[in-house]
């Protein structure tokens, strides 16, 4: 199978490519950076000759109200693309709960990606994961200030980049699902607690305050973004994930 993927040298992106490629498919990885712009359609026409699937996972270049216009410009620009060169599936990565959470400007532009995608004319399956555990880390820098890290109690419900890529892998070479798949890790653990295991693990002066005003996720209701009965779950839990990085 051909198979595009746009954002191919991004965090999950590069991840999805190895994996397409390992399992023998002929994998193009795109991106400003290899000349393809979805902004613009820069070098879109050639990434996409004799392509039968394509998946979409691209990152907005900031997560404020500016991400609306970048997904509906991108997405108008991919769809398009697409349907001249015949791609027969279009994948797009987003995260659970988006539609829960309308007080989030970023999970409302993963929205309007999504509804994009539907109201379009190309068969498409949508994967959406909840958090990657890789970006705990990121989670914890956003709300600390010296030795204090401010952490809200939201149920988060975290899964491995590489289990994510296990359903991408699977879903970019089936049959398009023409609607949503959860994907989800093996356990719900509340923010505050995943802070405190985060730091427990690999010391650093750190604490964890419980604060339910704190950072973007105090404003997710607390089970808005854990996935809902049906999901796919991947096997790696957050301690094993932890443990097999040092701490
Ligand atoms: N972080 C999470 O926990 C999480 C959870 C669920 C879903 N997601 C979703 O997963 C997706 C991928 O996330 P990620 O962390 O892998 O993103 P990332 O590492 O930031 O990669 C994003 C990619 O998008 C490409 N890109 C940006 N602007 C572009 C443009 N105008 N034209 C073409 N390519 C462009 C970039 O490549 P160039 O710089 O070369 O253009 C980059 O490779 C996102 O949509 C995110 O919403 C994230």
């Amino acid at each position: 199978m051909k198979i595009a993927v746009m954002g191919g040298r991004g965090f999950m992106g590069a991840r999805l490519v190895g994996k397409l490629a390992a399992s023998g498919h002929q994998v193009g990885a795109h991106g400003r950076s290899t000349g393809v712009d979805l902004l613009t359609g820069t070098g879109l026409d050639a990434a996409l000759r004799g392509v039968d699937v394509v998946v979409n996972a691209i990152d907005a270049p900031s997560f404020d109200e500016a991400a609306k216009a970048f997904f509906r410009a991108t997405t108008g620009t991919l769809l398009a693309g697409s349907q001249a060169a015949g791609v027969g599936h279009l994948v797009l990565l987003s995260i659970v709960g988006i539609d829960r959470v309308p007080g989030v400007a970023y999970y409302q532009a993963k929205l309007l990606q999504e509804q994009l995608l539907q109201a379009g004319s190309i068969p498409f399956s949508i994967v959406r994961a909840t958090q990657f555990m890789e970006f705990i880390d990121a989670i914890l820098s956003w709300t600390t200030e010296g030795e204090v890290v401010r952490l809200p109690a939201t149920l988060l419900q975290p899964i491995a980049a590489d289990d994510v890529v296990d359903v991408l892998t699977d879903v970019a070479t089936a049959a398009p699902l023409n609607g949503i798949l959860d994907v989800a890790g093996p356990e719900v653990i509340a923010l505050d607690e995943l802070g405190r295991r985060t730091l427990q693990a690999r010391p650093d002066g750190r604490r964890v305050l419980t604060d339910p005003a704190a950072g973007l996720y105090a404003v997710v209701p607390r089970e808005a973004i854990i996935a809902a009965p049906g999901a796919r779950l991947g096997s790696t839990r957050y301690g094993d994930f932890l443990a097999a990085r040092g701490g």
